[in-house]
């Protein structure tokens, strides 16, 4: 890759992280054990929850908590197209169906007026994406589940950092789950964590996270530990191990700085793209905290000559990485064919699928970089300007 391309994205993996990493390997213990405990709680902490559960993907814990609340064959669990595959994957994964809902113009997320038209016998749970790291309407979805009686688990691999009015992400739904794969808000690498506040749950995602056994390595190895386990049902092997955990440790007590020098880049591309005719800035949050994972537009199309996907085209040629978040699940050929789903189904995310892209939204971004890809898009608008 020519060292002038500005990559869509870099983690930042600092000196502590390092050393973290080498005092890990060097301990011997590489496997879930005591930084793995350290990080749950000061994970925990940060998230307002009683209990975290480290895995090693959010689709992991989304997955392991659909199991836990034994959501399966001939259940429904309602979600928004317009998130990534893994959301509705686990959903089939388990055995459910997933019964998706369109998304509001303005901010993305689930379109919680048309929640209860989705509801029916069937339905155990709904699963709302914070989509960019902006807050569903909990304040609704929380209502309804509690009329229908549904578990509530947060898509939160966007969210680390929200806040919903006053209550933090991961303190919220029954189960929050949070991803730590190398372009999230912190890394592991890969990884993921669960909050919760109920403890059976906890201690069901853990045991299922460790091939169902009574006792982990931890409990098994250490001088106070017992060797024999039983095995209590037939679980996965989804734990996060020491490694991953000595980079989530520091990556953590730096996720403020993180966060600020994202919202910073935030406000200099909403400067200079808000009131231009060419895109449409979705909403940001009113009350509460946005956790600006993503930097995303939408493509007026009207107003140009190109499409989306010339624009994205351009902007590589021109040297700038940029992604899409996301083309809507249900455009995708899997879920076309097994569900019968046309793009009319759901309007909103269909029209967002075709003029949504993201630029590049990270802390290790440089203000030369930043202007570079504001003068870019600019330069690439000016050509093509109808
Ligand atoms: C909305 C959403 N949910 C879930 C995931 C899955 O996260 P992980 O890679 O940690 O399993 C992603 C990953 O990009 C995501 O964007």
């Amino acid at each position: 890759m020519s060292d002038n391309f500005i990559q869509f994205h870099r983690a930042w993996i600092g000196d502590e992280e390092e050393q973290e990493v080498l005092a890990a390997l060097r301990s011997g213990w590489l496997t879930t054990g005591e930084r793995t405990r350290k990080f749950e709680a000061e994970f925990a902490r940060y998230a307002g929850a009683r209990y975290a559960v480290g895995l090693n993907s959010c689709t992991a814990g989304l997955f392991l908590s659909l199991k836990a609340f034994g959501i399966g064959k001939g259940d429904e669990v309602i979600t928004t197209p317009m998130t990534f595959a893994a959301t509705a994957n686990v959903i089939l994964h388990a055995g459910a169906k997933p019964v998706f809902v369109d998304i509001n113009p303005d901010d993305l997320n689930i379109n919680t007026a048309k929640i209860e038209e989705a509801v029916t016998p069937g339905t155990r749970a709904v699963m709302p994406v914070h989509f960019r790291g902006v807050p569903c309407n909990m304040d609704v979805i929380l209502s309804i589940a509690e009329k229908h009686n549904l578990i509530v688990i947060e898509d939160a691999a966007h969210a680390i950092e929200s806040v919903y009015k006053n209550r933090k992400t991961g303190s919220i739904g029954n189960t929050t789950c949070f991803s730590f794969y190398p372009n999230k808000n912190i890394t592991t690498g890969e990884g993921g964590m669960v909050t919760t506040d109920n403890e059976g749950i906890a201690s069901k995602i853990r045991i299922l996270s460790n091939h169902g056994l009574s006792r982990d390595a931890l409990m098994r190895y250490m001088p106070s530990g017992q060797p024999l386990y039983e095995v209590l049902e037939p679980g996965y092997k989804f734990n996060m191990f020491d490694l991953q955990a000595a980079l989530g440790l520091h990556q953590l007590s730096k996720i403020e700085t993180f966060w600020k020098r994202r919202r910073q880049i935030t406000h200099k591309y909403n400067t200079a793209f808000e009131k231009l005719p060419h895109f449409t800035v979705p909403a940001d949050v009113n009350e509460g905290k946005n956790a600006y994972h993503l930097y995303v537009l939408l493509l007026n199309r009207d107003t140009l000559g190109i499409d989306r996907d010339q624009l994205l085209t351009e902007l590589k040629k021109a040297g700038i990485g940029s992604s899409v978040h996301f083309k809507a699940l249900h455009l995708h050929k899997y879920y076309r064919e097994t569900f019968g789903l046309v793009p009319e189904d759901f309007p909103v995310a269909t029209d967002v699928s075709g003029r949504i892209f993201s630029l590049p939204l990270y802390p290790r971004l440089t203000d030369e970089e930043v202007e570079r890809v504001i003068s870019t898009v600019m330069k690439i608008l000016q050509k093509h300007a109808k």
